[in-house]
Formats: structure tokens, sequence, C-alpha cells
């Protein structure tokens, strides 16, 4: 190419490419406009093919975007560290040589890398083909030289408005967990066990789910549902850690804990107006018979009749200071022989249909601690259509429940790979990879509180590895943060890599705890 073509390509380009780059953060779209302007200029001796490559801290590289190539996640999005045998052409930035292609048998290739860089956290390589024996002119290499630099400008730009997106995230997060704290606290002085909150507000939104609630509508309840019994803050202890039945001045004191309810979280705010519903009419009853303002039919707050059935059932299967807990079955004819009594009936068929989801929720989080040789039998999960981790019968340990939190583990990072794919952004992934690590010391606690109670001889061993993961994890959030570019793809691996190694080697061996009950 002469130094006018030069001029005019790089000119053309520049002005698409932040075209493309101001109305999409897209990275694929941002290659496919590339690709179609480089076919302008056949001239240049390259190959319709090739891939963003970026950086982790560790050094390892890992391909974010790509035209006529296979997508990352086929190619296992990580390319073996072969750059650095890649050698600068004379007076350029830009690296060549004949390197293997991770996706290719044909054996080396002539790749052509150039350089991706920027003062914040961006590092990395467009790679292009080229004919084996090119040799790029002068020129060409400024032409390269060129479209690095703005390739680098649109990619820093990409990783600024992710970047925002999370901060975004935390602002509302910070929000939330705010909001939380208060379900928390008022769950800490009840006498009902540790996960009855977070089962009874995981059931609301399944049966949510079932009712065909939209996501927004299911995200409130998810929030708002762990502080339906707020109010009992204000309760005295005398009445509510009584251990037998309340008397009826006693029981009268007990239901003003939804009026404290509605007084403690008064505010406009979505989030504040939704647990305020919940908490204040959550025992309401659809015949109006309920309490504190005999509501009835749909004049109860819609998310606070879904708040009833949640609550009740789980009261009823769970074990009380003063009764036995119910069976599954006992419990679900009771609540479908009150519905249009006490609960809406539309609410009583969704919970009816969630009913596979919410017995797995059940085994999810348990109070008891697991007995190694008890079997757990419920009914088969629906196929996935996108799964990326496959779970099968050889990734089971033997003890029911843990097989239970393993696979639900693996459903979090199929979805985690889901987010990743469908670029949902940085946002989502985040989100998803705090909903992982949530659930991860959900079940290490769950595990060695187990292995404690049965006297198991490899328990310092696994706490070790439980914690390294746990920090690993939050070294990736933080990585997110700075550049999710890399950090999402990355992040993805590590979890699977690490549950699949930890289940297999670790895990496995607790089966030598089955029948060894003391
Ligand atoms: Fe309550
Ligand atoms: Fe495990
Ligand atoms: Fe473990």
């Amino acid at each position: 190419m002469d130094k006018e073509k030069e001029f005019h390509a790089i000119r053309t380009l520049v002005y698409e490419l932040s075209k493309t780059s101001s109305v999409t953060f897209d990275l694929d779209i941002l290659l496919d406009q590339l690709f179609a302007i480089l076919h302008d200029f056949p001239e240049l001796p390259l190959e319709m093919r090739g891939a963003l490559v970026l950086c982790n801290p560790r050094g390892n590289f890992f391909q974010v975007a790509q035209y006529g190539m296979e997508p990352a996640w086929k190619c296992d999005f990580c390319w073996p560290g072969f750059f650095e045998n890649a050698v600068l052409l004379p007076g350029s930035t830009i690296r060549s040589g004949l390197l293997d292609d991770p996706q290719s048998d044909e054996g080396q290739q002539q790749l052509l890398l150039l350089p991706l860089n920027s003062k914040y956290q961006l590092d990395g390589y467009l790679v292009l083909y080229s004919d084996p024996d090119y040799q790029p002119t002068a020129i060409d290499l400024d032409f390269y030289t060129d479209l690095s630099e703005a390739l680098s400008v649109m990619l820093q730009r990409t990783l600024t408005h992710e970047v925002l997106q999370l901060r975004e995230l935390e602002l509302e997060d910070a929000h939330e967990d705010a909001i939380r704290s208060l379900g928390t606290a008022s769950s800490y002085r009840d006498n009902e066990t540790g996960w009855h909150v977070v089962r009874m507000s995981n059931f609301a939104v399944a049966i949510a789910k079932a009712m065909g609630l939209t996501d927004e509508q299911r995200e409130l309840l998810h929030i708002a549902a762990p502080m339906h019994d707020v109010g009992k803050i204000g309760i005295s202890d005398s009445i509510l850690l009584k251990p037998g039945k309340l008397t009826t001045e006693e029981f009268e004191i007990m239901k003003t804990h939804t009026h404290i309810g509605i007084t403690i979280l008064s505010g406009k705010d979505e989030m504040i107006v939704a647990a305020r519903d919940i908490a204040g009419s959550h025992h309401e009853k659809w015949n109006g018979s309920g309490y504190p303002m005999g509501l009835s039919g749909t004049n109860i707050p819609l998310l606070a009749r879904v708040c009833a059935v949640a609550d009740v059932f789980d009261a009823l299967t769970s074990e009380r200071p003063y009764k036995e807990p119910w069976s599954v079955t006992e419990a679900t004819d009771w609540i479908i022989a009150k519905s249009g009594e006490h609960f809406d009936p539309d609410v009583v068929r969704a919970f009816e249909d969630a009913m596979p989801e919410i017995l797995r929720i059940r085994e999810l989080y348990r109070d008891d601690i697991i007995d190694p040789n008890q079997s757990v039998n419920l009914p088969p999960l629906p196929p996935r259509n996108n799964e990326w981790v496959k779970w099968s019968d050889k990734l089971k340990i033997g003890i029911d429940v843990i097989d239970e939190h393993h696979r639900y583990l693996f459903d979090l990072i199929n979805d985690l790979f889901e987010v990743v794919t469908n670029k949902r952004g940085a946002r989502e992934v985040a989100r998803l990879v705090k909903a992982t690590d949530a659930y991860a010391r959900v079940h290490f606690r769950t595990e060695e509180q187990m292995m404690n109670h049965y006297g198991y001889e490899g328990i310092k061993g696994q706490e070790k590895q439980h914690h390294a993961f746990e920090s690993k994890i939050g070294e990736f959030y933080e990585e997110l943060h700075i550049n999710p570019l890399v950090a999402q793809f990355d992040v993805l691996t590590y979890l699977r890599d690490w549950l699949i190694h930890h289940i297999h080697v670790e895990d496995a061996k607790l089966y030598t705890l089955v029948s060894a009950r003391i």
C-alpha cells in the first residue's frame, strides 16, 4: 500500500470504528466492522479472521472477542502463553511470528500481533492471520500502529463503560445490604432457626416465578421478603422466645409486630415500599380474617400474599421448641385446604407448581447437620438448554444432600456462563459471582459442620481449601472492577476447574462417612 492509501485507510477505519463504538460496547461487533473495512484493502495479505486477546494480572491471555473464528468458550477462552515467542518487527510495536494456533490443526500459522495498551489496566493484542511469507512494509507497519492505537482507545472506552456499570451496582448493593441487615437483625432475636428467612424468601421467589411475575418483582421480593418479621425487634423476649403457646394477651402483643414493621420501614423507595407491604400484610388472610387490618382478597398486597404461603410452609415444616416439624405432604395438604380461605388461590396453585424447586431449596438450606446416610429423592430438574459444565453421576460423592449442593453450584456456574456468553455485561457477571460466592460459603459451612459432627479426619485440609477458594473469589471480584473484560472469562474457568477438582479429590473422600454414623 502507498502512503496516500495508508492515510485514507486509517482515516476510514478510525471513523467507522468510532461510529460503531459509540453505539455499542459489543467487541464482536467492533471486530465485524474492522474486518469489513480490512476486506477493502486486498493488498494487505490478511486472512479474514482474528481475535482480541487480553491479558490478566497473572499473564494469561483470554480471547474476549473474535471474527471468523470459533467463539472463545469453544476453545476454553484461554490462549496458551506463546506471545512472548513473537518477535518485534523492526522499528515498530507490532510483533509477528510463526505460532501455534490453538484453534487449528494446521500447525503453525503466521500471526501479526497489534498491541492494545492504555494507561489503565489494558494489555493485550489484536491477533491477525497473514500469508506465511508476508513481510509488512514500513507503510504497512505505520498503518498497523495507527490501527492498534485507535483500537486501544475504543477498548478503553468499553472498559470504562463496564467499570462504571459495576460502580453503579456497588451503590445499589450498599443500599440493599443496609435494608437486608435489618432483616438479619430481626431474625437473630427470634427463636426461629438460622435459615428460615433464607428458605422462606427463596420459596417466595420460586412461587413468584411460577405465577409469572416479572424479574423486577422477583428481585424486589428477594430483597424485601427477609424483612417480613422485622417488627419482631419491638416484641419483648418473654413473648418472642416463649417456648410454649402464647396466651390471648401475649398473642395480641405478638400481632403488633406487623405495625412495628410498618413503622420501621418508612420511606418512598420502591424496595422499602415492598418491604413495608410484606411486613405489614403477611398475616392478612384472603377471606379478611387476618391481622392487622383485616384486608381481604386482592386488597392484600400481592407480594404479601406470596410471602404468606412461603412463610407458613416453612414454619410448618420446621422444628420449633414447641412443635415437631410437619411432613412436606402434611404441610402442603394443609395449605391447599386453606386456599381461598387463608391464602390466595392463585398463589396456592403456583406454590404447587413450584414444589420441585421448593423441595430443592429445603435441601440447599438446611438447619440440621447432614446425616451422610440419609437419602434424598427430589423430582428431576428440567433439562437446561445451555449447559456448559455438565453434571453427571460420576460427580456424585454418595451423600445425597452434598450432591444436591454441588449440583446447585454447577447451576450457578452455568448461569454465569450464560451471562458471559450472551454478553449481558459486567454488572450481571458481578451479581452472579457474588451469588456463587455466597452459596459456596453456605455449602462449605454445611460440609464442615457435617465433618466436624462425624469426626472426619481430613476436616482441616478441607477447611483450608474452602477458605482459599473464598479468598480467591474475593480477588476475582476486585479484578472484575479493574478489568471486567478479562476477569469474567477468568473467573468462569476458575470456578469450573476448582469445583470439579475439589469434588473429585477432596469431597469424594467424604464417602468414608457413609455408614460410619456415630
Ligand atoms: Fe410474622
Ligand atoms: Fe463440596
Ligand atoms: Fe469441600
